[in-house]
């Protein structure tokens, strides 16, 4: 089985330096302009995905980009239901199991360090699909890779990280991402309920990423050249009241839009709910479906790095 040495199993953003990064972005970008050149590239492999939480994106972009690549796949998209989790197996035992019949296995789980787990008892490698409101770091490279199509850029970047980030992994992955580039500035809009975790900030401290605090998103709309909007994440919440009081807080519409430089890009993981108002999917600075599109070729770029 091969695999490179240099990235076996992919957790968290941490992981990526920058010329690793730099490297599958320039993989991704000759993926999207000849994709008949990476035809066959992984024929006889497998890959299982092992996803215990809903996905669109993420579970059929994976599925996509195996088999563009020529590789086959398996798995079980409501792994907590459908797999034997449901009869009370461990999810280290699954992942013995499953690594005896895959190359290579794509978990998403609703526990924090779930993929960490995984990876410790795997005999090939984990890639975590998102772990709880721990990481998303795939959702992070496209994400990444996106600013730099949209802006030609990533040093010197100003994005603002818009509604749930308390439970936000993608915001947590990709500001890990961009704390490594050079004079980049964050700000993080959130009600206090659901603000920005002490332990990411700790690390933008102690790598010189200078971000700022607030409530107040007009405030910020003029200021930056990214505006990533999250869903406030109600599955994560125990109690609804508690939703209640913060569900709804920010959406982008026209007037907002109009607050906007003018090349800024809008940004989202998807799926939405209510923070960006279709009335505005048609400016060109809307770049969400773009973004979704890009997954597949960032994805193809890790999996032929990883396995090819
Ligand atoms: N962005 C994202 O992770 O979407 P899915 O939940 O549909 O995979």
């Amino acid at each position: 089985m091969a695999v490179s040495s240099r990235l076996r199993h992919v957790i968290e953003s941490q992981q990526f330096s920058r010329s690793l990064l730099e490297e599958l972005f320039a993989r991704a970008e000759e993926i999207k302009r000849e994709p008949h050149r990476f035809m066959g590239r992984l024929a006889g492999q497998v890959m299982a995905a092992l996803f215990y939480e809903p996905s669109t994106r993420t579970r059929l972009s994976f599925e996509a980009a195996m088999l563009r690549l020529g590789g086959q796949t398996m798995g079980t998209d409501n792994a907590r239901e459908f797999s034997s989790a449901a009869k009370g197996e461990t999810l280290e035992d699954t992942i013995r199991i499953v690594s005896g019949y895959a190359d290579v296995i794509v978990l998403r789980h609703r526990e924090e360090g779930a993929a960490k787990r995984a990876a410790a008892v795997s005999d090939v490698p984990i890639i975590n699909a998102g772990d709880g409101p721990g990481q998303h770091p795939t959702q992070a490279l496209l994400d990444l890779f996106t600013i730099r199509a949209e802006l030609a850029k990533i040093d010197g970047v100003r994005v603002a990280m818009v509604g749930d980030l308390a439970n936000g992994r993608t915001v947590r992955s990709l500001a890990y991402l961009l704390s490594k580039f050079k004079d980049i500035k964050l700000w993080f809009v959130a009600p206090p309920q659901v603000s920005m975790r002490d332990d990411l900030k700790a690390h933008l401290d102690e790598h010189h990423v200078p971000y700022i605090e607030t409530q107040d998103l007009d405030s910020v709309l003029p200021e930056v050249d990214v505006v990533y909007m999250t869903r406030i994440q109600k599955e994560r919440f125990t109690d609804p009241a508690a939703y209640d009081a913060v569900k709804g807080i920010y959406r982008i519409d026209k007037n907002a839009m109009a607050r906007m430089r003018k090349y800024a890009v809008l940004m989202h993981p998807l799926p939405r709910v209510d923070e960006i108002s279709p009335e505005v999917d048609d400016d060109p600075r809307s770049a969400y479906f773009r973004q979704a599109r890009n997954g597949l070729h960032i994805r193809m770029a890790l999996l032929d790095k990883l396995l090819s």
